[in-house]
């Protein structure tokens, strides 16, 4: 098993560092040269007579798609995303134009498999984004989109995010020209940080500083983890990968919200994550200093460029410059490793998680 890890303690850290290579392929023949999207399965017009976009998923899969949902919703693109197993019990009204996309890894999860029949028998068109090809999700949906992560052991999900939202980011390109007949100005640029994102992680694993910043906070009460736009599903999935895997207690919150609530909870013994895009950034850094001022440390991830957020924050974990939907996914990475470094202090389980399974086959 040692030779299988790669030299790695664990299958969830060799995930983190494979996560250069799976994004390769994820978009590899995906994009031109001249920054245009070509999926083979879906060419252009494929998805002209879609009104609405409808996603479904579980877990992980779920920030996903909620990510999915705001580059969607950017592009002009009507997309609301559902918790399969909430699904299952209410799902939504479909109409002929509804374009119905589950999101799930292992393609094999119940809630998720459920949902898509229930969609499917609405009259609903399906199509899966999985990483299993021959899954069932792959076999009972009209089309498959493949991410090409390759095999994922750690139970935690960690390369397999950041491959479904380089994926799905090329599926709402490719949705919102057939829908709009039009190109979004931002398309070329959205493109280019994509093609440069392996690259981009690679420097963000190689520099990171999560390593040290975990020693400082084990332990604590409660971590907290912020943001907005796609800060918003990162910080989701940073909470879930956090208490996943350390069992230590963590939530995430759209960055607006926590003066709505959770503000009641911070104590200097809070630790706040806060991530940074590079969009919306200065109402972020509002929120900032709302739970500093109540005595939070704050670790902000930001491009590294950014001094002010910088100077506003105790600690920082750098990114490097770029589009804010990649930006989103290098915050990603570096709350992998921040989750995975405190685990590995505490002593956890951290490939098998107590009360956990990789792919859950029953409702
Ligand atoms: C389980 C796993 C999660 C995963 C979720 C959805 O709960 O522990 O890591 O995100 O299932 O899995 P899927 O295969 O549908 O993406």
């Amino acid at each position: 098993e040692d030779a299988q890890r790669g030299g790695f303690d664990h299958y969830m850290l060799k995930e983190i560092n494979e996560q250069p290579a799976a994004l390769d392929r994820a978009i590899k023949g995906r994009i031109t040269d001249d920054k245009d999207v070509h999926l083979e399965e879906f060419p252009p017009g494929t998805f002209e007579d879609v009104g609405v976009v409808h996603l479904l998923a579980c877990g992980t899969s779920y920030h996903a798609a909620l990510y999915a949902q705001q580059i969607l919703a950017d592009r002009g693109i009507p997309a609301q995303v559902f918790s399969a197993g909430e699904y299952t019990t209410t799902p939504a009204p479909v109409t002929d134009d509804t374009l119905v996309v589950a999101v799930t890894q292992s393609g094999e999860t119940a809630d998720t498999l459920s949902s898509i029949r229930i969609a499917a028998d609405r009259g609903a068109r399906t199509l899966a984004v999985t990483n299993v090809i021959g899954s069932t999700a792959a076999r009972v949906c009209d089309d498959a989109l493949f991410i090409r992560a390759g095999p994922e052991i750690g139970v935690a999900a960690t390369k397999t995010f950041s491959s479904q939202v380089a994926v799905l980011a090329l599926l709402a390109e490719r949705i919102a020209e057939d829908v709009t007949g039009a190109v979004d100005p931002d398309r070329e640029a959205l493109l280019a940080a994509l093609t440069e994102l392996p690259g981009h992680v690679e420097q963000t694993l190689n520099q990171s500083s999560a390593e040290a910043l975990a020693t400082q906070f084990i332990n604590r009460d409660e971590q907290f983890f912020i943001g907005r736009g796609v800060g918003y599903p990162v910080a989701l999935e940073s909470a879930l990968k956090f208490k996943e895997i350390t069992y230590e207690h963590a939530e995430g919150f759209a960055a607006g919200e926590l003066k709505h609530g959770p503000l009641a909870l911070v104590t200097s013994d809070t630790t706040v994550f806060a991530v940074f895009t590079g969009r919306h950034d200065e109402k972020t850094l509002k929120n900032v200093e709302e739970v500093r001022s109540r005595g939070a440390p704050v670790v902000a991830i930001a491009a590294g460029t950014d001094h002010e957020i910088a100077e506003a924050a105790d600690e920082f974990l750098s990114i490097p410059e770029t589009h804010p939907v990649a930006a989103g996914l290098l915050a990603n990475v570096q709350l992998q490793l921040v989750s995975y470094r405190v685990a590995d202090l505490l002593g956890r389980s951290i490939d098998k998680p107590r009360n956990l399974a990789k792919s859950v086959t029953v409702e």
